[in-house]
């Protein structure tokens, strides 16, 4: 018990010591009275010796009668303080007794518990945690507390090479293993069987290797296999340096289980990716096969959707809604495919016709997309995805929806979707210049366009968006040169392509910009409005 007490409490305990002694003392002091006065029978008044003892001093005078009153009295007060006295101290005496006892059953408890709680955060994870990384961070650090150790790994086997890589060593930094390495997780891997090294420096099964790159001392391992459901191995957990004594075989019990709820869910989030990855090659190709429809159109929807999640991500958009805004706008112009060619590939204006023509594609878009089975929040998808025309003012279409009417989502993918349209060429203009396009997107603020995503926008880091501008020029793209406009935002390079005082480092920015901006466009091209 005493190590387990903190000063307060030591000082709390001293200080409860001092106070019994003096009441010890206290009443030893009394005892000693009482018995000191039993002694010349002094008991009580109705005891026969004070009686006579009385008569005696009523006789003989009153002063040596008020004496014996007087001791008499004393000796009743403290008889009636004793027993208070005694009555206190045993129910204090009791109830720390009992207090003690009760913290140390309950730490008793709790110590047996401990596993049980990790194993409980563990299962409740599993139920609300869909993301493989953060069940694996939550398993991995509730593994360390049930099992009492310094690190715990939670290593994926690659389908291709069998490499062994894991993320979740506490500081984030990928460890890669070859599946042939000299390391007790290698060995786990290979035979699908436990390794249990209580020191590894004097084992020939472990190399120094993987310490020597992270800087880490291990001191004694276990490592047990992951497997599916086909038994296959598909990772191995492994937990390091046991903080008293070496893993038990109570602890490869322990981790047996742990790792087979971490397989299981291993499985199935590498399931869940793998749908979630056809259905968004699903989107993707469907996005594509109507922006293909016409060469100078290609690449938009992938465009917008990149410019979009760069906003959204800027704005601290919930990861549920960044799904919403991907889907709805990789999907925006879906609807392009009830347009004619004739109508959408029209080389010069629109007739107010054509140009009803072209607007029912909102509108198309919603229909189609309300077909596809978008659930829970994704089922938002579809509306976001078909407001892409509305303007803050209610003047756009095609159900002239005002502010705040327009979902959020979809006052980004507008942005992205303008900046697009400007900053590619069209039939009936070229690529527009720069400062232009600032200036179109500048004079829609509050009207056309949210303030907030406007500034997000112009905002970002400029080398980010200038590589999904030039994402689909192919050999016109310079990604190397691209990485320069790393610390510039793309308000200040507008700023600087506008003639804007250069800082030393932004030095020749403007013109690299220009030249990559108007690569193989033909000497003469003039940007028109
Ligand atoms: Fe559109
Ligand atoms: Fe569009």
């Amino acid at each position: 018990m005493a190590k387990h007490m903190s000063s307060a409490g030591a000082d709390k305990s001293m200080s409860q010591g001092r106070q019994k002694d003096d009441i010890e003392s206290y009443i030893e002091e009394c005892r000693q009275f009482v018995a000191k006065a039993r002694r010349f029978e002094l008991v009580s008044e109705d005891s026969p010796a004070v009686s006579r003892y009385l008569e005696l001093q009523n006789k003989n005078g009153s002063k040596r009668r008020s004496v014996v009153t007087k001791l008499v009295e004393e000796l009743k007060v403290k008889e009636q303080a004793l027993r208070k006295l005694e009555t206190d101290l045993t129910k204090r005496e009791v109830d720390l007794l009992e207090r003690q006892i009760k913290q140390y059953g309950m730490q008793l408890e709790l110590e047996r518990l401990r596993p049980l709680s990790g194993l409980y955060r563990v299962i409740q994870a599993m139920a609300t945690e869909r993301k493989l990384e953060s069940l694996l961070s939550i398993i991995t650090k509730e593994t360390r507390n049930i099992l009492g150790c310094d690190q715990c790994r939670v290593f994926i086997r690659e389908s291709n090479n069998g490499e062994l890589w894991t993320r979740a060593n506490g500081k984030g930094t990928e460890i890669r293993l070859p599946f042939a390495s000299n390391t007790p997780v290698g060995l786990t891997a290979r035979t699908g069987r436990v390794v249990n090294l209580p020191d590894v420096y004097a084992d020939n099964r472990f190399s120094a290797e993987l310490d020597e790159k992270t800087g880490y001392r291990t001191k004694s391992v276990l490592c047990v296999p992951m497997h599916n459901r086909n038994h296959e191995v598909i990772g191995v957990f492994e937990v390091l340096n046991k903080k008293e004594g070496t893993f038990s075989e109570e602890d490869e019990e322990w981790l047996n289980g742990l790792a087979a709820v971490a397989g299981g869910l291993i499985e199935q989030a590498q399931s869940y990716a793998e749908i979630e990855n056809f259905v968004i090659r699903t989107l993707e190709t469907l996005a594509q096969t109507i922006d293909k429809r016409d060469p100078l159109t290609a690449g938009h929807s992938m465009r917008v959707t990149r410019y979009a999640l760069l906003i959204g991500e800027a704005l601290g958009i919930p990861e549920i809604d960044m799904n919403v805004l991907r889907y709805a706008a990789m999907m925006h112009d879906y609807g392009k495919i009830g347009v004619p060619e004739a109508v959408l590939w029209k080389n010069g204006r629109l007739t107010p016709q054509e140009y009803e023509l072209v607007q029912t594609h909102a509108r198309i878009t919603y229909e189609l997309l309300s077909n596809l089975p978008f659930n829970g929040k994704l089922a938002a998808v579809p509306y976001v995805a078909s407001c892409h025309h509305e303007k803050l003012d209610g003047s756009g279409y095609y159900r002239k929806l005002k502010g705040q009417e327009i979902p959020f989502l979809t006052r980004i993918i507008t942005v992205a979707d303008v900046f697009d349209a400007l900053t590619s060429v069209r039939h009936y203009r070229n690529r527009m210049a720069i400062s232009k396009v600032a200036e179109v997107m500048e004079a829609g603020r509050e009207n056309h366009f949210d303030p907030e995503v406007i500034d997000a926008f112009f905002n970002l880091p400029c080398d980010k968006v200038l590589k999904v501008m030039e994402s689909d020029r192919g050999q016109n793209s310079v990604p190397v040169e691209l990485d320069l406009f790393h610390d510039l935002s793309l308000g200040r390079l507008i700023e600087l392509v506008d003639g804007a005082k250069t800082h030393p480092n932004e030095e020749g920015l403007a013109d690299l910009f220009q030249r990559i901006y108007c690569a193989g466009l033909p000497p003469d091209y003039q940007a028109l409005d």
